[in-house]
């Protein structure tokens, strides 16, 4: 019987509770999805803060955002807020993801959710304390792909999982903040987060965490990542390099059948799905194309809309105690390269 994929149970965009969002920095990402969730939802972006109050200006102007201050903690006292969005470097997210919280707003932060374990531990504490939502900006989980493999996987079209293969590539300025170890540069925390998360999100936490790698300008540059979860040999063959762009594929490999994503995996793409035998021809479905690379940033936002409305407290797609595990693999993985932050000496 020919294979069919099945649809993605994603509500539309724009069926959602219309949260006012402040945003935090207004760096690359920020406008990316300040653009996203005006084109693509119903959410509202309602203010945006910045160090500095011309760049807040500025960034509200272009972006049509209503409200702008020239602190972040001006932005998370404001009682028009509802939801705040860390979009900072990477080691700025726990101090900011902790004032949002303390704040008694709920935090959507960019990835990594922290830039170690420790970090993630400390803000998740601070979320169930003061009964605040955290969630990681892991925008990949929402979106309809994913939603799709959740779907087939559920169903036993793959069977059981063998090996997950993921990674994420790119020749990235080495005067950019990947190459700062004080903005928690590196190639795991910016790029191989997404590899890691994908195998988590299917396999869990591994029990083995073995690394072959290299660092470069004082920061872990590129690696190999073998993690191994103890059962019939089940395992994860990820990696990634600031050095050279890669592939940026992933796949599920499973004793039933064989998932792809094209690349880039991490964005909307393409699925792939062939049975076992090794001249078959995969059924190919491209899954929202409408909104392709960063306007899909739109999703985890709609998401937590979502949650928020259904009053949970954290991401049945992403829970808080993933979110550590996944930080202590990243944690385990630089630590075999050698890579201490600042921070961590
Ligand atoms: N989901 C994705 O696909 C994706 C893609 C790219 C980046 N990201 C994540 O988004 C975060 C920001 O990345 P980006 O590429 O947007 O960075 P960026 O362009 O360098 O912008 C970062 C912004 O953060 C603010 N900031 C606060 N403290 C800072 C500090 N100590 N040094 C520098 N800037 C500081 C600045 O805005 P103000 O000073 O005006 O406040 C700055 O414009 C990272 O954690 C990254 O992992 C995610």
């Amino acid at each position: 019987m020919a294979f069919t994929f099945p649809t993605s149970t994603i509500p539309p965009l724009d069926q959602a509770p219309a949260l006012r969002w402040g945003i935090l920095a207004t760096g690359w990402i920020a406008s990316q999805f300040a653009e996203s969730l005006h084109r693509h939802s119903g959410q509202i972006v309602a203010a945006v803060a910045s160090r500095d109050a011309d760049r807040a200006e500025q960034f509200a102007r272009q972006h049509g955002i209503p409200a702008y201050y020239p602190s972040y903690e001006a932005l998370v006292a404001a009682s028009d807020i509802d939801v705040v969005y860390v979009a900072a470097p990477h080691s700025e997210h726990a101090r900011l993801a902790l004032l949002a919280i303390e704040a008694g707003k709920p935090v959507l932060v960019e990835k990594p959710f922290t830039t170690t374990a420790d970090e993630a531990r400390l803000v998740v504490e601070a979320a169930r304390r003061n009964q605040v939502f955290a969630m990681e900006a892991m925008w990949t989980r929402y979106l309809p792909q994913s939603d799709v493999a959740r779907q087939l996987l559920a169903a036993g079209a793959l069977g059981g999982i063998q090996l997950v293969l993921a990674d994420h590539g790119q020749l990235l300025p080495r005067d950019g903040r990947l190459f700062k170890p004080e903005l928690g540069g590196g190639a795991l925390l910016d790029l191989g987060i997404y590899p890691i998360s994908f195998a988590s999100a299917f396999l869990g936490a591994p029990r083995t965490v073995q690394v072959l790698g290299s660092m470069s300008d004082g920061v872990d540059a590129q690696c190999t990542i073998t993690l191994g979860y103890g059962q019939a040999g089940v395992q994860a063959e990820l990696s990634t390099s600031v050095l050279a762009k890669t592939p940026n594929r992933a796949a599920i490999a499973g004793t039933h059948g064989l998932l792809e994503f094209g690349s880039p995996f991490f964005a909307p793409t393409t699925l792939s799905y062939s049975d076992i035998g090794l001249e078959s021809e995969p059924t190919s479905r491209p899954v929202d194309r409408d909104t392709p690379m960063h306007e899909a940033l739109c999703y985890q936002a709609v998401a937590l809309a979502r949650y928020l409305d259904e009053g949970r407290s954290e991401s049945p797609l992403h829970p808080l105690d993933e979110v550590i595990a996944i930080m202590q693999t990243v944690d385990d993985a630089r630590h075999q390269l050698g890579y201490r932050l600042p921070w961590e000496q």
